[in-house]
């Protein structure tokens, strides 16, 4: 019946009522122009009194066809208060665990459902290869296998049982595809890839997803080959609907229709825009209002038909009947947000979660902090107690909405100030001193607007150390017994449009960790982040350096617990670290030949490497065995390798599975991810565990853009992190 009703209400229509369907408005603007000139079909950014207004004029417009309501809940429905603020991706990846991004994500929709969301823009299934790019914090990391694993289960945990679920919620797959590989870092450039390179890295999580029945998908900014995205029919029609099958729905960027006409200059009015985008097969049109006008002017000029304005219409309708708005509009119900917003299981998640996410890189055996009668700590830096940067990009605290002006409550956030202010032991003594500021926004020199009169955002200004400070801050640490320094960045250098030019840690940081580490006073540096940094030399001799990404609104109590033991530390690195700017990319699955020479003043090897990660163990891998080296194309390559605990705490390890294919008829990754293992290894044991990887998924792109499995011989590579000297090698063939 689906079919049918659509069909019915689609012959009711009429043109402006077709095209207003396709317009997706900022709820921010006149509600009213929205609704009821526009008769837009959808809002976004809403804030909950305008979701009330919404419903209410709805039912003044002649079909009273129902909003569909659009948030960015990328990391929980954090914009709406009170919500519960998980990790943000990246930090999430850092668990390597699907079970617990899936939870996530179901989570997040309860809480969203509640308050009148019916759509997520989630998952970013983007590949983070510049880590100058902005949105890095976004990603699940630089790994096509471990995007696509983590990017299906969060769209399970969306979508849950089926879109007539009243606690589902669309899931879009973004940004599709290639947005990532931008020049110099700079988000929204030309993206320089070809199709090959695209076959090869960037579509397969996108496959996935669609394979997973993700309902939407959402292209990005970029262009590819002179070509802007929302015009790409091959990727759009050929590839997406055409190789994948997908029926779901597409939804533009932000204004991607209109920046082909002020923007990149390629239609030279709203009316041929409209025409080119609906003809690569877009549905839903983001925060493009002169759509409006400009489809029904190319309908007129004859650039479209009202058949192609139709199709994309059906698509929208279809996802409100599946939805089951015409019955139930599922407007904000204020007894259930009551009853689910920040609901005490969603904050007992979100603390497993936030501990889970922690990657200690180094540690010279200080770590956990031994238990003493008393012991004096100096708690440096300025993100021990920053909540905005704590919570990350896409928050209520990050100001990306006006009806938050003052973020989440502030007692629902634990910085890691207040977490050791709670767990340390008696008798310890806890001076705490920020020290320094990471950045200040400035107007941008170049003026205050683009040369198309748009205006120019503010730019970030790393504020110099004040010699005052740093000295009292020396002062404190050479009197502690350790001496915690919480640095990284703000949400004002991770994000749309905010790329950085350097990795490096910005303000006065570099002088705090250098006159910290002066003082001879053990240093463990904590990282508070949206990407990796390029870290100076005074934090790399650090006693130990723990990564937490943006943890959440729980991090700063998981970072306490870490640092006194309380927990195991169990994150993994998703994506790799670079030890300077210029080094990039160093992502760990590059072609061979690629990058054959190393930089005359600079190693090739990564600051920190995909996978890497510690435990309060010591860990040894052994006894990698194959049980049949000769796999039929459609076999399985099975084997099992020992694990041994030799220390005196448990380990949860992730065992990552890689395989290098030795010969290839195209050049290809010397090794890529294809299956992992998390087993808990008791301290003194050994575990024997046992992997697998389906000779079918050992693939590759060939010169013509076919994925194949090329018969030959292989080596399957086991171990704790992606480096080449911590693999055992066995090998195998495929014939
Ligand atoms: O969902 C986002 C997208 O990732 C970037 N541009 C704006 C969209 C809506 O807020």
């Amino acid at each position: 019946p689906v079919r049918e009703r659509v069909e019915d209400l689609l012959g009711r229509m009429t043109l402006p009522e077709k095209v207003g369907q396709m317009l997706q408005l900022d709820a921010r603007q006149d509600i009213g122009e929205i609704v009821l000139d526009k008769l837009a079909g959808s809002i976004l950014h809403t804030s909950p009194a305008k979701l009330v207004e919404a419903a209410e004029l709805v039912s003044r417009t002649r079909l009273r066809i129902p909003l569909i309501t659009a948030e960015d809940c990328i990391h929980g429905h954090a914009f709406w208060p009170g919500a519960t603020v998980f990790p943000t991706q990246l930090a999430m990846a850092a668990t390597w665990d699907s079970t617990l991004v899936e939870r996530v994500a179901r989570a997040t929709a309860v809480e969203a459902a509640a308050t009148g969301v019916h759509w997520t823009f989630s998952p970013v299934l983007c590949i983070a290869r510049d880590l100058r790019w902005g949105r890095v914090d976004e990603t699940f990391g630089e790994d096509p296998y471990l995007i696509s694993e983590l990017g299906a289960a969060m769209i399970r945990g969306y979508q849950g049982e089926g879109l007539t679920d009243p606690t589902a919620i669309l899931a879009t797959a973004k940004h599709f595809a290639g947005y990532s590989e931008t020049q110099g870092g700079r988000d929204a450039s030309e993206a320089d890839i070809s199709r090959r390179k695209l076959r090869s890295w960037f579509l397969p999580p996108f496959e996935r997803a669609a394979a997973e029945g993700c309902r939407v998908f959402m292209l990005g900014y970029q262009s590819m080959d002179g070509v802007p995205i929302t015009a790409n029919k091959w990727l759009l029609n050929d590839v997406l609907k055409g190789e994948w099958g997908f029926t779901g729905t597409l939804v533009t960027d932000w204004d991607n229709v209109g920046r082909m006409v002020w923007e990149q200059k390629v239609c030279a009015d709203y009316a041929e825009a409209a025409a080119v985008a609906v003809k690569a097969g877009n549905d839903v049109v983001m925060t493009t209002p002169a759509f409006f006008e400009g489809a029904q002017e190319a309908i007129r000029r004859g650039l479209l038909v009202e058949d192609d304005i139709d199709a994309a219409v059906r698509r929208i309708l279809r996802l409100k009947f599946e939805l089951g708005l015409f019955e139930n509009p599922r407007t904000p119900d204020a007894a259930r947000q009551a009853e689910v917003i920040g609901h005490p299981d969603h904050t007992a998640l979100n603390l497993e979660i936030a501990r889970r996410s922690l990657v200690l890189l180094r540690n010279d055996g200080v770590l956990p902090l031994p238990p003493a009668p008393s012991k004096r700590i100096a708690l440096l830096g300025p993100n021990a107690d920053d909540v905005s940067t704590q919570l990350g990009d896409w928050a209520g605290d990050s100001g990306q909405v006006d009806w938050l002006p003052d973020g989440h409550p502030r007692e629902l956030t634990t910085t890691v100030l207040d977490g050791l202010r709670e767990l340390l032991p008696d008798g310890w003594q806890l001076d705490f001193d920020p020290a320094v500021e990471i950045e200040e926004l400035v107007g941008d020199p170049e003026g205050e607007t683009f040369p198309d009169g748009q205006p120019r955002p503010p730019i970030s200004v790393g504020v110099p150390a004040d010699p005052a400070r740093i000295a009292a801050a020396t002062a404190t640490a050479a009197a502690a017994d350790y001496a915690i320094v919480v640095v990284g960045d703000t949400v004002n250098l991770n994000g749309e449009h905010k790329s950085t030019a350097t990795l490096e840690l910005q303000g006065g940081q570099i002088a705090l960790l250098d006159a910290v580490a002066a003082t001879g006073t053990p240093m463990i540096v904590v990282l508070i982040d949206g990407k990796p940094h390029a870290l100076p030399e005074s934090a790399l001799g650090a006693a130990a350096i723990v990564q937490a990404f943006n943890p959440g609104m729980r991090g700063g109590q998981a970072i306490a617990e870490l640092l006194l033991g309380l927990i195991e530390p169990t994150g993994r690195m998703p994506i790799s670290a670079a030890r300077h700017a210029g080094q990039q990319p160093v992502f760990y699955n590059q072609t061979r030949g690629q990058h054959g020479s190393r930089y005359a003043d600079l190693t090739q090897d990564p600051l920190f490497a995909f996978g890497e990660g510690l435990s309060y163990s010591t860990v040894t891998y052994d006894g990698l065995s194959i049980e049949e080296p000769d796999v039929a194309a459609d076999g399985i390559v099975r084997a099992t390798v020992r694990v041994t605990n030799t220390g005196t705490r448990p380990a949860l390890e992730t065992v990552q599975v890689y395989v290098s294919d030795l010969v290839t008829s195209a050049t290809w990754a010397s090794r890529e991810l294809k299956a992992y293992r998390q087993v808990t290894v008791p301290a003194g044991e050994s575990v024997t565990v046992a992997v697998e990887v389906a000779a079918a998924d050992i693939t590759l792109v060939d010169a013509d853009g076919k994925r194949v499995v090329e018969a030959g011989d292989f080596e399957l590579l086991v171990g704790p992190n992606s480096r080449p000297s911590a693999l055992l090698a066995a090998k195998f063939r495929i014939s």
